[in-house]
């Protein structure tokens, strides 16, 4: 009698926890959410109003899938897409570090801390003389202003600094837009933020569109941060890797959304040189716009990711770079980066389709 009492019991008990889970269940991506209510949306999404595409606040992807933990890491560095993040610096709501009130473009909206958090993987930055020191700014002309400057590059140095450390399987790509004429400028900014330590050598990747080194590999070395700059002299002088020598980029801004279209940026060589191992592929405005951004990181987006697919000699883009990569309608640029994964990893259309160790068979 007791047993059965206990086995009553227990499957109540069970009825109870289940009937918990589910009413418990989170919301996903496309539900209904409140954004005054911050824990409205499931783990990876944040609750959003994309108008005028449809009313009221849903939940969207707010993180990437970290594809060396769902998969393995056990392949060479250009088999894996990367989430990235234009103008990573510029982020909306920054305080002035000069004393004068900023008037310039915001192409972020949170710290580059919350990127890296949230996924992203290779983050452009664009570095400039000024002060006696090396900042982060918009110009034009390759001349920081106290209106245009945001920050010291050792402040978000330091923060990169302090993500490589704590996440020690991960690695971090940098992609300068380079006008610090100083010399070893860059250097003595990569020293002081503790960067250094991670540094990959130039000598260690590949000059003639071989395979880079193994994630692994990368990992097991502690060599987890890839810099390239625009700035060619820099490789012999200062060991940095000149970018278009090892990478190949559509056009930027407006050309580069130009439907159907996607050829290289002047300082690229033919997105099918395959020369270069890795493909970057830009898709941002001219001018960044927030409201229109969540538009853009739709269809049209992976429409361009196909586009630039033929055009890079059927190669899938290793790099996928935009505005306020957080706005979307949906999966946005999370799921063009699951799909870029999915393509490179095993041939299906989302990474989280395949099945460990077939490149071949993609789950439903
Ligand atoms: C930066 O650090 C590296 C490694 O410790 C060192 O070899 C190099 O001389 C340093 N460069 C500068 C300019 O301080
Ligand atoms: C890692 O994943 C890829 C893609 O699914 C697969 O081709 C490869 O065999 C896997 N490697 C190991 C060691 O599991």
């Amino acid at each position: 009698m007791g047993s059965i009492l206990r086995t009553v019991a227990a499957a109540a008990t069970l009825l109870l926890a289940v009937a918990g889970l589910l009413g418990a269940a989170t919301a996903t991506v496309g539900d209904k959410c409140s954004r005054r209510s911050t824990d409205d949306c499931g783990a990876g999404q944040w609750c959003f109003d994309c108008e005028p595409e449809f009313a009221g606040s849903h939940c969207v992807r707010s993180t990437a899938t970290n594809t060396f933990k769902l998969l393995n890491d056990s392949l060479p560095f250009n088999k894996y897409a990367y989430l990235t993040t234009h103008n990573s610096f510029a982020i909306v709501g920054e305080p002035s570090h000069t004393g004068i009130p900023r008037i310039t473009f915001n192409n972020q909206e949170d710290t580059v801390t919350n990127q890296l958090n949230n996924g992203v993987r290779a983050l452009m930055l664009d570095t400039y003389d000024f002060k006696g020191d090396v900042w982060l700014c918009h110009s034009s002309g390759g001349k920081c202003n106290d209106f245009t400057a945001f920050e010291p590059a050792l402040d978000t140095f330091m923060e990169i600094e302090a993500f490589l450390s704590a996440n020690p399987s991960e690695i971090v790509t940098l992609i300068l837009e380079d006008y610090v004429n100083a010399p070893n400028g860059l250097t003595n900014v990569f020293n002081a933020s503790g960067l250094h330590k991670y540094w990959f050598p130039v000598s260690r990747m590949p000059q003639n569109g071989q395979d880079w080194p193994l994630v692994s590999d990368m990992v097991a070395s502690g060599q987890r941060l890839l810099v390239f700059t625009s700035m060619r002299s820099k490789q012999a002088t200062e060991g940095i890797a000149y970018q278009w020598n090892f990478m190949v980029e559509n056009n930027y801004g407006d050309d580069g959304m130009d439907a159907g279209k996607c050829s290289n940026r002047a300082e690229s060589a033919p997105l099918d040189d395959r020369t270069k191992s890795l493909v970057l592929m830009n898709y941002f405005p001219s001018v960044p716009v927030k409201l229109t951004a969540c538009l853009q990181h739709s269809e049209s987006l992976t429409d361009m990711v196909n586009t630039c697919y033929g055009a890079a000699g059927n190669r899938w883009a290793n790099f996928i770079a935009v505005d306020y990569y957080k706005r979307s309608q949906g999966g946005g640029v999370f799921q063009d980066t699951d799909l870029l994964n999915g393509r490179l990893l095993c041939g299906c259309q989302d990474v989280n389709a395949c099945l460990p160790g077939s490149t071949t068979v993609c789950s439903a």
